[in-house]
């Protein structure tokens, strides 16, 4: 098979290289699967330089999130969930290659009608903003919802299922085009936080279309990029604060004597280690995702403004991601377009 193999760490994305290795044979406990598209994440561009947390034994293939077709069933498995021919999606290390070996609890079934493209870069944004925002925030009906770079990745993610729970979103972003990309995906308001004065921005929106507590300020805020201490000034009593990421790549110290006057509360939330601690609560949240599919209020997010076909893209599409050049999940289509988009 074909695969973006890793034997010494590279100095960024451009470095990579496609080379031919051996197709993995059918294997006890996983399953065996064709991939026709990969996502990409920032992640992966720590791991070919060697600065992510887990750092498997080199060589290594690159990438995590794939979807693509089942071609042969884990040989000791009595029950399997799925069968040849199944269309899946999931994570594991090696998603930059025509073929992936992966155990069950990292698989999906790909969605009714969304295309292995769309399905590639849905098994860590969804779970982490419904996880987020309905399991550690209790968003409801009427909330007002914060969504901080909400053209990214999770921030797309969040947008569309803040929406979906009756909420009004306030989107901030950095471009223009990625404010017309969060209105796109269903943002109410949007803001441009590279502006200085941007909560009160979001403060003189509440004040004018809201009332009671809420004319303080938004009761959630969603935060994949480290801006909880400026969220501080724009919230409303009672507010739930979501540590989702750092982006921004500064770990905030936020100044707690504000937690305690504006009686909010700091939110984390680790989504990969939900598969270790609170099991039961991982398909709570899958069950969420694939209702919100199946009522049409959660659509795919893949970058649409360029094309990464083929294996030998995955240096293209990483180093766009890098750039912060792109919305929404930068997928790679391994097969080609027209394979990868098909809807069945
Ligand atoms: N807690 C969890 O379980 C969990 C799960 C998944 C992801 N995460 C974290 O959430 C964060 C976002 O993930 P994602 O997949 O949405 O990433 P993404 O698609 O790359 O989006 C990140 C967004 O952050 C904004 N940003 C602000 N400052 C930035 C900077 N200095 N460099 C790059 N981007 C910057 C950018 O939007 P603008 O250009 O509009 O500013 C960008 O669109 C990451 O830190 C990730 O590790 C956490």
């Amino acid at each position: 098979m074909r695969a973006v193999q890793v034997s010494e760490y590279v100095k960024g994305p451009l470095d990579l290289k496609v080379t031919d290795v051996p197709t993995p044979t059918p294997a006890t406990d996983k399953y065996l699967i064709e991939i026709h598209s990969a996502g990409t994440n920032f992640f992966d561009i720590l791991q070919i330089q060697g600065k992510y947390q887990h750092q498997p034994p080199l060589p290594w293939i690159g990438g995590a999130e794939f979807a693509g077709t089942i071609t042969a069933i884990p040989i000791s498995s009595k029950n399997p969930r799925f069968k040849v021919g199944d269309r899946v999606f999931g994570a594991t290390q090696g998603a930059y290659a025509t073929h992936v070996l992966a155990p069950e609890h990292t698989l999906l079934p790909v969605p009714a009608g969304w295309s292995f493209e769309d399905a590639a870069g849905l098994f860590v944004t969804a779970p982490t903003s419904y996880g987020g925002l309905v399991h550690r925030a209790g968003v409801k009906a009427g909330d007002w919802v914060l969504v901080h770079a909400a053209a990214g990745g999770v921030g797309l993610a969040a947008v569309q299922i803040a929406k979906a729970m009756g909420a009004t979103v306030v989107a901030t972003a950095g471009t223009e085009r990625k404010r017309q990309i969060a209105r796109e995906f269903g943002a109410d308001y949007v803001v441009d936080y590279g502006n200085r004065d941007w909560p009160e921005e979001v403060k003189k929106l509440c004040k004018e279309k809201r009332s009671g507590n809420g004319a303080a300020g938004v009761d959630i805020v969603y935060d994949p990029v480290g801006m909880i201490e400026a969220s501080l000034k724009c919230v409303a009593w009672n507010a739930r604060l979501l540590v989702i990421g750092f982006a921004a790549g500064k770990i905030e110290k936020v100044a707690l004597n504000r937690v305690l006057l504006k009686n909010v509360s700091l939110v984390g939330l680790h989504w990969g280690q939900y598969a270790k601690f609170e099991t039961g609560t991982v398909g709570d949240v899958w069950n969420g995702i694939f209702d919100l599919v199946a009522q049409g209020k959660f659509r795919g997010t893949a970058f649409k403004d360029e094309s990464f076909v083929g294996l030998e893209s995955v240096p293209k599409a990483l180093q766009a991601l890098g750039g912060r050049e792109t919305w929404g999940k930068v997928v790679v289509n391994v097969v080609g377009n027209e394979k990868a988009k098909s809807r069945l």
